[in-house]
């Protein structure tokens, strides 16, 4: 028999290469690729177009039970969800170690167990490979959850946790903290290697659908934000959360994104305090750093969660360099890469000039930008620090660059200038597209990044 070929899994993207490479050629990763168990032949038969049992198809209309969601006794965790854990459905939760991944699943297994413990629903059970049940039950205590009905276990062989689930009522939600460290013996390799992760959630995946168990795979993820390793189980699962903020801050993001189950919008918002997670359950004003006098370099950006609006503060620093070292460009809470973008922009459409300049950002609070409204937020606090002209204290600025310099209208208008409004700012800066007019509240059209220059320069 030919001796099976190996081939190499890149850690972060899952694409396959028949030899190991230093450099991963389809996401251009360094040492990401490792060796993955050969794939086995199981057959024979070359011709598979015969010899295989004939499908019955269905209408698309027929009748289906309608989709049931439980609540997970948070309601930020249900909002982020889209109303709750589906039965039978497979959540990946990632997040950066530290950030509060095993706290939030421990305080809603206690919320769900306690309220299964009333409604006689299944067992909730909680799976830790990483800490050891006395390690657990400590956490609880401080928590105030030690009395909650939580079916505890310190293991990371599959195949142990899924004999012992078998032998009883199977359970309404299982934990698996986290899938790095499960391991399945039908297949070579440490726990936390492709292989093992892969196999390790396709047999815990397959458990769930059996049995209607809601499970919930804790991964970490890498510092670039990319679910390390976990990334080849995206697709396996039906939900992926990514639980964010930085760590030397108080608050936390709950977003999914992926739901094959709901909208991917709505974002939970969690404060991390002495005694667990608290739900954070009107967040507009959260990431406002409070400042009462104006500064350069700070705007204010209307951000839209989902549905919820959210003000965040954005900060730029500037710093000229006297020799002709290369200037850095540090990003906290935005993508470098847009960042890049807009200076090339301010260069080529305004005359500024950021080259010899080093280019510090920063989003307050530790929130995370993503929507791309906050192109104008940050060009507004570029050009402010640039000009050291601050910005007039109530002010708020958004709308998406083009290349060639134009602000492009953005969604939600109306929604982000009325909640500015209701917060007390009273000058809004967005899209020339002018939307309707908010009691309270200047509105200027800024239809391009020159207008925006000489708006910045003239005091606003
Ligand atoms: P943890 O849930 O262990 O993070 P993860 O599972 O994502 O690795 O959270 C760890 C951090 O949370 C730890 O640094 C301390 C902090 N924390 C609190 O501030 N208050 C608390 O009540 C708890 C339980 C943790
Ligand atoms: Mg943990």
């Amino acid at each position: 028999m030919a001796k099976p070929k190996r081939r190499y899994v890149c850690t972060e993207c899952g694409s396959v290469a028949s030899r190991w490479q230093g450099q991963c050629a389809d996401c251009g990763q360094w040492n990401t690729l490792v060796e993955d168990a050969p794939a086995t032949v199981f057959s024979t038969r070359h011709d598979l177009s015969a010899g295989g049992r004939a499908l019955a198809f269905e209408p698309l209309d027929a009748p289906t039970p309608p989709l049931t969601r439980r609540g997970t006794g948070l309601a930020e965790f249900d909002r982020a969800l889209g109303g709750g854990l589906v039965p039978g459905s497979a959540i990946l939760m990632g997040g950066e170690p530290g950030i509060g991944k095993s706290t939030l699943l421990l305080q809603a297994a206690a919320a769900i167990a306690r309220a299964n413990r009333q409604s006689g629903a299944g067992p909730v059970v909680y799976v830790s490979g990483e800490e050891a049940a006395g390690q657990i039950r400590l956490r609880a205590g401080r928590l105030g959850l030690a009395d909650a009905p939580i079916r505890l276990a310190a293991a990371t062989s599959v195949r142990d946790i899924l004999t012992t689930l078998h032998e009883s009522e199977p359970p309404a939600l299982l934990v698996i903290d986290s899938i790095q460290t499960m391991h399945s013996d039908t297949i070579e390799g440490a726990p936390g290697t492709v292989s093992q992760v892969r196999a390790s959630a396709f047999e815990l995946i397959r458990y769930a659908k059996q049995t209607g168990t809601a499970l919930v795979l804790v991964g970490h993820v890498t510092k670039d934000g990319t679910i390390a390793g976990p990334r080849v189980l995206e697709h396996m699962v039906d939900v992926v959360m990514s639980f964010e903020g930085e760590r030397s801050h108080q608050y936390r993001i709950l977003r999914s994104l992926k739901n094959r189950f709901g909208a991917v919008d709505e974002i939970g918002v969690f404060a991390m305090e002495g005694a667990g997670l608290t739900e954070v359950a009107n967040p507009s004003l959260l990431f406002l750093s409070g400042r009462e006098e104006p500064v350069a370099g700070s705007s204010v950006f209307p951000a839209l969660e989902g549905t919820r609006p959210v003000l965040v503060e954005v900060q730029a620093l500037i710093v000229r360099l006297q020799s002709g070292a290369t200037p850095r460009r540090a990003v906290v809470g935005w993508d470098t890469g847009r960042l890049a973008m807009l200076l090339a922009v301010l260069e080529a459409r305004c005359g500024l000039s950021f080259s010899s300049a080093e280019v510090y950002l920063n989003v307050a609070g530790g929130y995370r930008l993503t929507d791309p409204a906050a192109d104008l937020a940050v060009a507004a606090a570029l050009v402010s620090a640039l000009a050291d002209r601050p910005l007039p204290l109530r002010s708020i600025w958004f709308g998406e660059v083009s290349l060639s310099g134009e602000v492009r209208p953005v969604a939600h208008c109306g929604l982000r200038l009325r909640e500015a409004a209701k917060l007390g700012f009273d000058l809004g800066n967005g899209p020339d597209a002018s939307p309707e007019s908010v009691a309270g509240l200047r509105f200027t059209g800024l239809a391009t990044l020159p207008r925006l220059v000489d708006r910045v320069m003239a005091g606003a």
